[in-house]
C-alpha cells in the first residue's frame, strides 16, 4: 500500500479545546505530509472513512464519558451503518479530565477507538491522552505526540 499524502483530522469538541489541539497538529506537521485537514465531525457518517487519507479522530469527552454534541452524527452511524473499514489506518487523541472524571476518564476518544477497531480499522500506535488535569498545554503535547504518531504511521505503510 502506497503511504498516504493526507492526513484528515476529524475533529469531537464542546468547548474547542480539541480543535485547538488539531489546528496546531495543523500547522505545526505540515512538513512531514503532503497535506493535512482538520474537519469538524458535524453532520459527518461512516462514509468520511471511504477515502484513502491517514485519520486522527481528536476528541474530547463529556457527559458521562460520552462523546461531544457534534460527534455524535459520526459515532452512532458507525454503529448503525457498520460496514468493514479494513483499508482505514487510524490514530487517537482524547481528551478528558482525570480529576473530575476519574471513571470515565478520555472516553470519548476510547469510544471512537473501540468502534473503529470492531469494523476492522487498524490503530496506529496507542491512544494519546490529555488530561486536563495535568497542567500542560494540550497543543504543545498533541503535537509533540503527532510528530512522533505521524512518521510512525507513514513508516509502517511504507513498509505495508
Ligand atoms: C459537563 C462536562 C462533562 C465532562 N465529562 C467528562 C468525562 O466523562 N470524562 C472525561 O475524561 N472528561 C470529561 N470532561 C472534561 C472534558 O472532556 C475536557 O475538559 C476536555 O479537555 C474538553 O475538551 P473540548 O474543549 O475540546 O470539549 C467533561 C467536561 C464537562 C464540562
Amino acid at each position: 500500500m502506497p503511504a498516504p499524502t493526507k492526513l484528515l483530522i476529524l475533529v469531537g469538541t464542546m468547548t474547542n479545546t480539541a480543535e485547538y489541539v488539531a489546528q496546531a497538529i495543523e500547522m505545526d506537521c505540515a512538513d512531514l505530509i503532503e497535506s493535512i485537514e482538520v474537519r469538524m465531525m458535524n453532520g459527518l457518517d461512516i462514509s468520511v472513512f471511504d477515502g484513502d487519507a491517514l485519520y486522527l479522530l481528536c476528541t474530547s469527552t463529556y457527559g458521562a464519558g460520552d462523546v461531544p454534541d457534534n460527534a455524535h452524527a459520526l459515532y452512532d452511524s458507525l454503529g448503525s451503518q457498520p460496514k468493514f473499514l479494513g483499508h482505514v489506518r487510524y490514530g487517537v487523541i482524547a481528551l478528558g479530565d482525570s480529576s473530575t472524571h476519574p471513571q470515565t476518564f478520555c472516553n470519548g476518544g476510547l469510544r471512537f477507538d473501540e468502534r473503529l477497531a470492531d469494523l476492522g480499522a487498524v490503530r496506529v500506535g496507542e491512544v494519546f491522552r490529555i488530561d486536563a488535569a495535568a497542567g500542560t498545554e494540550p497543543e504543545a503535547v498533541g503535537t509533540a505526540w503527532c510528530r512522533d504518531w505521524l512518521a510512525l504511521a507513514l513508516q509502517a505503510e511504507a513498509k505495508a
